[in-house]
Order: C-alpha cells, then structure tokens, then sequence
C-alpha cells in the first residue's frame, strides 16, 4: 500500500479496496529495468510490460473492439431502454456480443443454453438470431426482466440492441417452467428419502414422468395414476404394502393388464416370489428407484427423461388473424398455462 510517482509527477494510490500487485521493493526492481508503463500520457496507474515468451497460460489472441461488439456502457443503455430507471444489473453484456459469439458458434436452428440469465441478454439475441433457447434463472428478475423482455423480442417491440442489424420484426414464442422443488433430500442421518414437502399427487407425477408414463389418475381407479399404453399403469404409494394388499392389487388390475407399483416396501413376500406370484405387477422401491434414476458425476448429462412436456399444437389460424395478435395470443397460452406457469 506504498505511494507511486508518475512521470508526470503525481502520486498515486492503488484503486480503493485494492492493492498493487506487487511490493514496493519488485516495483523499484522493475522500475530500474524499464519494465514499467504508464498510460495516459504518463499519468496513469502503472501496469507491468511482459514481452512474449513471457506469459503464463493462454493469452489472447484476438482483440474485439467496442465498434465491432459493442461494450457495457451500450449494454447500460440497452437495458434502460427495455427498463428505464432499473439499475437492476450492474454491468450487463450488450447484445452485439453475444451476436458476435453465436454467429461463430452455432448454426440457425441450434439450440443455445443460457444456465445463468441474468437479463436475459442470451436467449433475446438467440432468438432474434433464429436460435432456439434454454435459459434457467433462480433470481425474481427471471418475471421482472426476462419474460417481459422476452415478450417485447417475441411482439417485435424491442428495437434496440441487435435488432436492426438482423432485421428483426418480431415472431416466435417460448414456453416457462417452474422448477419443482429436489425430489430427494437427506435425512438426519444423511440417508436419502423423498422431500416431505412432496404431497401424494405431486409424488405420483413426479415418479410417472421418471418411469416414463403419461400422469392422469384415473377418477374411477385408485391405483391408476398414470399410463404408457391402454394397458399398462403405474400406481404410486408411500405405504408399505402386505400380501395380501398386493394380491387384491393383482385381483383388480387382472390378467389383460400389468400395473407399475412404486412404493415403500412390501412384506410378507421377497421380490423373486412377488413376481412369481403375481406377473402382472412389477413392484419397486422408492426412493431407490429414483435413486437408480439420478446420473452422478458423469461429464456428459445427456437428459434421459423420455417423456417431456411438449408443447400443445397451435390451433389453426385463420387467415385474416395472421400477425402480432395471434402470435402474442399463443405465446401468452404457453406462457400462462396457470399463474404458476407449468411445473417441471
Ligand atoms: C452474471 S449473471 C449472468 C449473465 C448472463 N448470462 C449474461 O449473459 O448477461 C448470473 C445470474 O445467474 C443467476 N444464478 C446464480 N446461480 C444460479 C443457479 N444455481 N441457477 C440459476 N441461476 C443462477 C443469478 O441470479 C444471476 O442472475
């Protein structure tokens, strides 16, 4: 925390809440080599001359300007214009950037995951780009920012940012999920069990879209919760069913039929004689088969949920309702299935 003399003969301190990075006694010795460099004519803070050779690690190799990709203070005035008076991000990116990054690496059509939005600069520029878009945000602005953001691209009434340059009118629509909260926690003692914040029905949806069937509990049915084909069913408890519970189970799902039984033990029976017994129940334990679900320290987490939610089919549009309106219609239907938005 020394004092250092410019050129131009002031003296200067490192910047508040910082340090120079290096001591006074390395600072001389760089001095007297001719090591130093002070910018501004002289009169700014010294930074240290490495030559090539020199460096440690990888160095950059190409310079973009803020004439060719734009720099914070546009990105300031980018977002101000979408919200004035918010101070919400400090330094945000501006879109020409992330222009210049997708034009290099993706193709029209890829899709381009964003797991930190922000304010959502990443999927704005992405869509006007004619990219699909992932982008996940835990932060409240994801319903300040991002979706009305999203909303001014998709209605054409963002104008600024990269815009002009890829001539966007305007178009498109994107679907929001909330995030259910983890199906599995620990316990006291570290052992995993299912999240008591999980009611029954939420269970039973959560374990039919890992074991890959459709979720619609059946009105006339208990143990139907969800089929994968006019036949085949999945029933969900957290009881620890006995014999006899089980046969009745066979009894009524009969011989036609073959139901998926995820619940928390059975007894009375091993698993071997269970499916002698009765072939058309397959039984499984939570939360070990949601266990046998989860990949753990894999570099590649391919997603391996067979059925997700897909979007509805847009109802056929009339001819004459060609345009904003019916675009901003469907896109607000996806978007607000429910006050919530859909649960993931
Ligand atoms: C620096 S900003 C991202 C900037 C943005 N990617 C861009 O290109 O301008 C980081 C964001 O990540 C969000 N975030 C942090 N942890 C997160 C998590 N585990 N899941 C989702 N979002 C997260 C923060 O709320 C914050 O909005």
């Amino acid at each position: 925390m020394y004092k250092i003399e410019t050129p131009t003969g002031d003296w200067i301190e490192p910047p508040k809440g910082r340090c120079w990075g290096a001591t006074e006694v390395v600072f001389k010795e760089y001095l007297k080599d001719n090591r130093v460099y002070f910018p501004n004519g002289g009169s700014g803070r010294p930074r240290i001359k490495q030559f090539r050779g020199e460096e440690k690690g990888l160095v950059p190799m190409t310079w973009w300007s803020s004439e060719f990709a734009g720099d914070n203070e546009a990105a300031k005035k980018e977002i101000s214009a979408l919200f004035p008076n918010d101070e919400a991000f400090g330094t945000p990116k501006p879109e020409e950037l992330i222009w210049r990054v997708l034009t290099i690496a993706t193709n029209p059509g890829d899709l381009v995951l964003d797991s930190f939005a922000g304010s959502g600069t990443t999927g704005a520029v992405a869509h006007k780009m004619g990219r699909r878009w992932i982008m996940v945000e835990l932060g409240e602005h994801c319903h300040t920012h991002i979706i009305p953001r999203l909303k001014k691209v998709i209605d054409g009434e963002d104008k600024g940012g990269i815009t002009e340059a890829v001539n966007w009118q305007g178009g498109g629509g994107f679907r929001y999920y909330k995030l259910a909260p983890s199906l599995i926690v620990n316990d006291r003692w570290g052992n995993p069990v299912i999240n008591p914040e999980y009611n029954a029905a939420m269970l039973a949806e959560a374990l039919a879209k890992l074991e890959g069937f459709t979720y619609a509990p059946s009105e006339t049915r208990w143990w139907q919760h969800g089929h994968s084909s006019e036949r085949d069913f999945i029933y969900v408890t957290t009881q620890n069913l006995s014999a006899e519970q089980l046969q009745a189970l066979s009894d009524e799902v009969g011989s036609e039929q073959s139901l998926l039984v995820c619940c928390s033990a059975f007894r009375g029976v091993s698993a071997a004689q269970a499916a002698e017994r009765w072939p058309n129940l397959t039984l499984k334990k939570i939360p070990k088969m949601v266990l046998a679900r989860c990949e753990w320290g894999h570099d590649d987490y391919s997603l391996n949920v067979a059925n997700l939610p897909m979007a509805q089919p847009a109802p056929a549009e009339p001819a004459v309702n060609k345009g904003r309106k019916t675009r901003m219609d469907r896109h607000t239907a996806d978007l607000f299935g429910d006050d919530e938005g859909d649960v993931l």
